[in-house]
Formats: structure tokens, sequence, C-alpha cells
């Protein structure tokens, strides 16, 4: 009883109030799987694309061409197909739209369908997700690390700020739940502080205070203040994590942060980075130098990738081929796996895949376009990678992710939190940050 009987694609809405893409996958006794496509706002120019309508209508965001992808193409290619054969149901849909950007039927259609196939398997062998992946995949599964924003930033704070996402890491937790304690403290910490300051005024897309700084680096100190006021030793239990998204602010090796007014090389952005590592207790970093910028990828993972998780996304995009490429190269030494910047379970499975054969850490990631969908707390624990990265401690769409990982953690137990062991190769896991201050 494990054959689909019908793919439905239905126009939902996501967190910033835009259209989104659900499909429901049933099956011949009525099971049900249903996924949304998550939207990102700072993409990678290798991504898989949304396919948008145009024009006018809802600022041209509408999806009704994608829905028409799931309902009048992928459907039927599905339908018939057994639930349980998740590679021949990806590879079908990618036989559909083979095009490297999966422009023809559009991500938004690919993953939200890949993904609802995920779900309907694992109602039909009547496992949670999580399990269901771990056992398909030949996966050890455990309680992932987050990282969570505390202040937005770049192209989710209207710019306010250059840097994307400031946010902090709990590696030295004992579990999930003690986690999800400290990050409450810090949080209303950091907004204790710019309420002292005048400076509180709501939050960015996925839930970070909004950055009302006068440089980029303000943040980071007022990031550490914001640990410390929480009774918090940085650099201790708790470490920063910070994603640079620096595609947003640079072109070709020339970056410029606005909010300084300064215009910098590829060569004095990896200086101004070096300092913040060695100024504060930084374990992670994403996106250090843009996207079209391999020599100073390369250079900036030479320098520091023995001390600092460095994380690929617009640079990496989820993408196997890139992926090994970069670990050739010496670029980055961990992968933020995104399902729809490759539009399908599948593809981004091989992208992680390939990360852990070279020796790369991982990070399951959201998008700052998110929904009530909790798939990527499964497919973290499931595939036991490590690290989970969904946005700040507000907003339902974050907060979603994070509850579906405290009842995983009541089924799998504490001792499955995998604590700081993927920092472990950090100078947080060598404990040197101290020593060389
Ligand atoms: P995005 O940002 O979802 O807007 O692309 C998330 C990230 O850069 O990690
Ligand atoms: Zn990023």
């Amino acid at each position: 009883m494990t054959i689909i009987k019908s793919v439905y694609g239905r126009r939902v809405w996501d967190s910033r109030g835009n259209p989104t893409v659900e499909v429901d996958v049933i099956l011949e006794d009525g099971t049900l799987g249903r996924a949304i496509a998550p939207a990102g706002a700072s993409r990678g120019a290798r991504e898989a694309m949304d396919l948008r309508d145009g024009g006018s209508k809802l600022r041209g965001m509408d999806v009704q061409q994608a829905l028409r992808s799931v309902n009048e193409i992928i459907a039927p290619a599905l339908v018939g197909r057994d639930v349980l054969d998740q590679t021949g149901a990806d590879a079908a849909i990618i036989a559909l739209d083979p095009s490297a950007l999966k422009d023809q039927l559009g991500g938004n259609a690919t993953v939200a369908t890949s993904l609802a196939v995920l779900h309907a398997a694992s109602a039909a062998v009547k496992k949670p997700l999580w399990q269901h992946i771990a056992e398909i995949y030949g996966r050890m599964p455990s309680i992932p690390l987050p990282e969570i924003q505390i202040f937005g930033g770049g192209a989710h704070a209207g710019r306010r700020v250059d840097i994307q996402d400031f946010m902090i890491m709990v590696p030295g937790a004992n579990s999930f739940d003690e986690v999800m304690e400290i990050t409450n403290e810090v949080y209303f910490a950091a907004g204790d502080i710019m309420a002292q300051k005048g400076r509180l005024a709501g939050v960015a897309d996925e839930g970070g205070w909004w950055p009302i700084f006068d440089s980029n680096e303000e943040a980071l100190e007022t990031l550490v203040a914001a640990i410390e006021k929480a009774g918090e030793k940085p650099g201790e239990r708790v470490v920063i994590s910070l994603d640079i998204a620096a595609s947003e602010f640079g072109k070709n090796g020339n970056y410029r942060l606005a909010l300084e007014d300064r215009n910098m090389d590829s060569g004095a952005l990896i200086d101004m980075l070096g300092g913040w590592l060695d100024a504060y207790p930084i374990a992670s970093i994403e996106d250090p130098v843009g996207e079209d910028d391999p020599a100073g990828m390369i250079e900036f993972t030479r320098r520091f990738g023995k001390r600092v998780q460095i994380i690929g996304d617009d640079y990496l995009v989820t993408n196997k081929t890139l992926v090994e490429n970069a670990a050739q190269e010496g670029a980055c030494n961990a992968v933020l796996i995104k399902v729809n910047q490759v539009g399908t379970i599948s593809e981004s499975i091989d992208a992680f895949l390939a990360a852990e054969k070279a020796g790369f850490g991982s990070v399951v990631s959201a998008r700052s376009g998110e929904t009530e969908d909790v798939t990527i707390s499964h497919l973290a624990t499931g595939l036991g990678g490590g690290q989970l990265k969904v946005g700040s401690f507000t907003r339902s769409e974050r907060m979603a992710k994070w509850n579906e990982c405290l009842r995983i953690q009541d089924v799998l137990g504490k001792s499955a939190f995998v604590g700081g062991a993927p920092l472990a190769n950090t100078w947080w896991g060598r404990k040197t940050y101290g020593d060389k201050k």
C-alpha cells in the first residue's frame, strides 16, 4: 500500500507573507505526506531558482506556474510509483527538468514535492521522519547543536548593518533543552542592552533583534556583552557564530561595508575578519568572502581553517560538485545544507555525503522565508550531521523547528545531543582561545 495515488500542490504563505508552494502526496491507502517550500532572500547565484510569476500582482511573487509544474507535470510522473523509492522519485523529477538551476519546473515546486514524498514514505512505514531518514540513508541519528541568531542584519534587516547573522552556539550545554534555556537568557539580555541604549526596534526577518548599530563590530561587542549579562563567560559554554553573507556586499573581490562607508579588497576583508577572530570568541563563520571569490576563500581557509569552522552557503549551494571542488582546492571546511538550494532531498544527501567524505562539517539550515514546516529538524537529526541553523529565538516559524527538536529529544534521550563535538576541531574544541588572549 505504498503506491502514490495523488500529488497536489496548493498555494500557501510564508513568514514574510509571500506565496509559496505546499505539496500533498497521498498514497492509495490514504496516507498523507506534506511539505512546504521555504524561500531565501540572500540567495546564491548557483542555487535552484524559485519559479515566480512576475508582473505586478502579489509583487510578482505568485507561484501559479510552480503549482502547474507540480499538478500538471510532476504529478503524472509520480502517481503509481512506490513512495519508498525516494531516489527514483527524485530522479523522475530531475528528468523532467535537467537544467542546472531547475528553472523549468522551479526549485520551489521540486523541493516541496521531493520532501512531501519523503514525509509520505515515513508515514507509510509508521516511523518518525528523523528515524526514516536515518534508516534509508544508513545514518546514526543525533540531536544537533543549534546556531541561533541574536541580531539579524544584511538582506534580512533592510541592510541596516552589512553582516547578516550574529549568532550564538552553546557547545558547552549538556542537552538541547539546556541550549534553549541559555539562548533565552542571552537573547533577552541582548534585548535589554538594546533597550537601555534606546535602540530596541523590533526584530529582523529571522527573529533576531533589529540591528541599530554604528558599526558592524558594535554588533559583535554587544553580543559579547549580552553573553556576559546572561551570566556566561564568552568562549566557554557559549561561543559566537557569524554569517558574513559577503556575496551580498561584494563583487569580484571588491567589498563595500555601507554602514561604515568603507570599500575593501578581498585581502582587507580577510584581515578585518581575522582581527575579529582574534578579538572575539568566534567558533564558526559562514561565507566570509563572496561566492565569486574563490581565491579569497582559499586564502581565508589557509589562514584560519584550523581554528574556526568555515561554512560555504552561497559559496557551495548544497551542490556535490562544488563541495568536491572546494575540498580539493582547500576552500571551506563545512557546508550549509539547504534542500531548496539544490531542489531535491536526494541531491542534498549527495552534497552532505561529499562533505563528510572530505572531512567537512555540515549544518542543516532553514531559509529566511520559512513556514510551520519542520522537516529540517528531522533532517539534521536523522543524518546525524551535528548542527542546525534555523534563525532566532522568536517567531513561530523558527520556534517550531526548535520545539520539534525538543519532541525528538524526548524520544532519543538527552544523551543523543551532540554538544560541542562538531566544533572539536576549532579553537573551541582545543580550548586555545583563552590561551591566546
Ligand atoms: P537566505 O539566508 O535564506 O535569505 O538565503 C540564509 C543564509 O544566508 O544562511
Ligand atoms: Zn548564509
